[in-house]
């Protein structure tokens, strides 16, 4: 998608230097747009931890890359295999919710598995990483297909006024590797030229939806208004939120969903005033192991400091400023799980299912129970 009217992908390799991976790194956005170059699996682990890069897509993107800088290593390392199988346990350790990091880890390695020798594995591991990071940008652009189908049948239902959509925290393109989940069929809305305005929530305590949702869809033009994360429910019963559209990290192959925290309460919320609620992700994000999202997703719990403090930008540069007792305990629970019972619909590469395990597998017939 676009910066400044050019177009960028989160993350790409060095076109000069191929043992090098550029990426965008968003702890600086919206106020500042910084490439950063990843030259080891370890500086490329720190990226994923310390949310650098962010997001389901481009979470497992990251970790592609990640096993192809690891590959590179590995070719001066004794044993390749070690050196891989640490890499991957490195990689996997940094952030549990999102299920595309344990995918695109375990495609590395089976990929790479079949490569006789270490320079047969290197070209593997770079092949994969291209594909991973391909296929991520293409199935959120059939995403945005569908999802402009649905767009077009809801507008067309409400008169063609324009139609109030509401997502949470950022499953745009910032979150994948182009174009978004839940933002490409805004994106491709507004292609069609079809009238439409987004909530966005702030998404307390990073604050996703403020800095990266809002700013990407103001570099596409797209009209939007920034909510605090307790006004949804306000506004869908009031009758100006036609349809909420958010990201998931892992949704179970019965449908419950993972999604930054908040999601819950705006699902309560769209069922309590009949507002469509759908959930917009590549198959990547499906877990094809896991049934109850309560009980078995693993829900990230991050440090108290993000619920405590505020940061912004100052004369240049980024401070944080306190606004809490320093003596209060915090709870931070990253992800909350949404039923599936809950959620209208899934909007997948495929096309848009229900969230439940038989409407699931007849889309991916080929994810054997
Ligand atoms: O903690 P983050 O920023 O990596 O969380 C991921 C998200 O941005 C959201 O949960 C998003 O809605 C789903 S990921 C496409």
């Amino acid at each position: 998608m676009k910066v400044s009217g050019k177009h960028f992908r989160t993350i790409w390799r060095k076109p000069d230097d191929e043992r090098v991976v550029q990426l965008i790194d968003q702890r600086f956005l919206p106020h500042d747009f910084v490439i950063e170059e990843v030259g080891t699996v370890e500086q490329m682990a720190t990226a994923i931890r310390e949310m650098h890069v962010r997001g389901a897509g481009l979470i497992g993107a990251s970790a592609g890359y990640g096993m192809y800088l690891a590959a590179l290593e590995a070719m001066r390392q004794n044993s390749f295999d070690d050196c891989m199988a640490r890499a991957a346990a490195q990689l996997r350790a940094t952030r549990p919710t999102a299920v595309n990091l344990s995918w695109a880890i375990e495609r590395q390695l089976q990929n790479i598995a079949t490569a006789k020798t270490a320079d047969e594995k290197m070209a593997v591991a770079l092949r994969t990483a291209e594909m991973i990071a391909d296929e991520d940008a293409e199935h959120c652009r059939m995403i945005g297909q569908h999802g402009l189908a649905l767009i077009r049948q809801i507008a067309g239902a409400n008169h063609n006024r324009a139609l109030n959509v509401l997502t949470h925290c950022n499953a745009g393109w910032l979150a994948f590797v182009d174009y978004g989940s839940a933002t490409a069929p805004i994106y491709a809305a507004q292609d069609s030229d079809l009238p439409l305005h987004v909530w966005v929530t702030e998404t307390r305590p990073r604050n996703q939806g403020s800095k990266l949702t809002a700013w990407e869809l103001g570099q596409h033009g797209v009209s939007h208004t920034l909510i605090a994360d307790s006004a949804a429910g306000h506004l869908m019963q009031r009758g100006e939120v036609d349809l909420v559209i958010v990201g998931t990290d892992r949704t179970t192959y019965a449908g419950d969903v993972a999604n930054k925290i908040g999601t819950y309460l705006e699902a309560l919320a769209a069922k309590a005033n009949d507002v469509p609620f759908y959930v917009a992700l590549p198959s990547s994000s499906i877990d094809w192991k896991m049934r109850d999202g309560l009980k078995e997703i693993p829900i990230e719990q991050r440090g108290a400091e993000e619920v405590k403090n505020a940061d912004g930008w100052r004369e240049g540069r980024q401070i944080a400023v306190r606004i809490a007792p320093d003596t209060s305990p915090v709870s931070n629970y990253g992800f909350d799980v949404t039923p599936g019972e809950l959620v209208t619909g899934l909007v997948t590469e495929r096309g848009i299912c229900e969230a439940n395990e038989e409407s699931i597998r007849s889309l991916f017939p080929e994810q054997a129970r």
